[in-house]
């Protein structure tokens, strides 16, 4: 059992953080986390002991940090069950989207070809195929969601056929926070000759999520929502694929060898995609983030969460001034709005009450039209927010009025 009360106590950003003269209750882990002190140590330790480049010198400091670095990449294999071969480092989940989009699917499609994806993707995983779509004269479109705004097996597959050359998706959604059937949806694709592009950017930091058990062929996470440092994360793809597609930044590091006739040989995935002095400190600090998410338990977090959602959804639902739109999320995510307020002006009186949650449309500009609203607040819960915490975000809700909320402004 999770000892949330004694996990606290590793988190700076938990200890006494007071906002609007309140003590801070953070409901914004779907932007980002904050992170342990042992995340931030291992930060420090590059900086204050190690502060040498990478891949670069002879030196014993230099083996050092090589070797440091690349146990980093052992681990995070370890965690998504990959070979490390598979595993490249990127600044974050969306410029691991952009490298397949541009690399691989820049390579692969051509007209008369189809992408599929859905209008519930964050831009990052979206956006990257409209501009590859428009380049190579493939066809991006839309899988229909329920009425619910899901995903199904049943819809996906009644879209695909032998034109879906890829099918690019969120395993968890960022707004509702839906959990896609993965694993049918990955045979389903492979049955028609399609890859699958996973945007875990909401589900690794949050469920255990093994590549080879959901046999995607790509996927995406970001270190910082993990509580890890940010710019960086990890694109994981199946090693063929890796070693077919190509770069999108070319510069030392990356190439074995190079001449004046412009012959160019690239080093073996997952290294070709990592030119230039990458951000090594983020690299050891996510090595500690990982360490950390471990010593508590992917399972353990997994079910905490899911809990303490389903204990804040059930009372918010029972609140006529509230409109839920995801009560039945798969995840710790809860969006919503007040009645008659628009979502901004409901944020700042979260923001008032020292609560911090997030309002907009929250990069997924598609889903608006779906859900039939402009703008949502979403709260997003990790497994450092406490039952207290829920309690007086619950009480918060139940005051949030058309009337208390433009009360904040005058
Ligand atoms: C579902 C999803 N995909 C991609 C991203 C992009 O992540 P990053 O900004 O860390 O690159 C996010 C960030 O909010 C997200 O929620």
């Amino acid at each position: 059992m999770l000892d949330v009360h004694k996990i606290r106590k590793d988190f700076p950003m938990l200890e006494g953080h007071r906002m609007q003269g309140m003590p801070l209750i953070y409901l914004d882990n779907a932007a980002t986390t904050f992170k342990p002190q042992s995340v931030i140590d291992a930060v420090t330790h590059y900086y204050t002991d190690i502060s040498v480049n990478a891949h670069r010198g002879d030196y014993e400091l230099s083996y050092q940090v090589d070797t440091e670095y690349e146990s980093a990449r052992e681990t995070v294999a370890r965690f998504l069950h990959a070979d490390k071969r598979e595993i490249v480092f990127t600044s974050g989940a969306s410029e691991a989207l952009n490298l397949v989009a541009y690399g691989f699917g820049r390579k692969l499609l051509k007209p008369g070809d189809v992408v599929l994806s859905s209008e519930a993707e964050h831009a990052s995983s979206i956006l990257p195929w409209m501009k590859t779509c428009e380049e190579t004269g493939a066809e991006l479109t839309y899988i229909p969601l329920d009425e619910e705004g899901r995903l199904t097996a049943d819809n996906f597959e009644r879209c695909m056929d032998h034109h879906v050359k890829i099918v690019a998706l969120a395993q968890v959604t960022n707004v509702l926070g839906y959990e896609m059937p993965v694993k049918e949806i990955c045979e389903i694709a492979h049955r028609y000759g399609a890859k699958v592009i996973v945007d875990g950017a909401q589900s690794v930091p949050h469920m255990p999520v093994d590549v080879l058990e959901m046999d995607c062929d790509f996927l995406a996470f970001s270190a910082h929502k993990l509580c890890g440092p940010t710019g960086i994360g990890v694109l994981y793809g199946k090693y063929e694929y890796l070693d077919w597609m190509d770069p999108f930044l070319l510069g030392g590091g990356s190439n074995a060898r190079f001449d004046m006739c412009g012959n160019i040989m690239l080093k073996q995935p997952p290294y070709k995609f990592e030119s230039g002095t990458p951000a090594i400190e983020a690299v050891l600090g996510m090595k500690a983030a990982i360490q950390y998410i471990d010593s508590i338990g992917m399972e353990e977090i997994h079910a905490y969460e899911r809990e303490l959602h389903r204990y804040v959804v059930e009372r918010m639902m029972k609140m006529d001034n509230l409109v839920v739109y995801n009560p039945y999320s798969d995840s710790g995510i809860i969006t919503f709005n007040v009645k008659d307020v628009f979502a901004q002006d409901g944020a700042s009186f979260f923001n008032a009450n020292g609560i911090a949650v997030r309002s907009g449309q929250h990069c997924a500009k598609l889903l608006m039209d779906k859900l039939g609203t402009s703008a949502t607040i979403r709260a997003s819960l990790y497994f450092y927010n406490t039952k207290e915490e829920a309690d007086i975000f619950l009480d918060v809700c139940s005051k949030a009025t058309l009337e208390n909320c433009l009360d904040i402004f005058f």
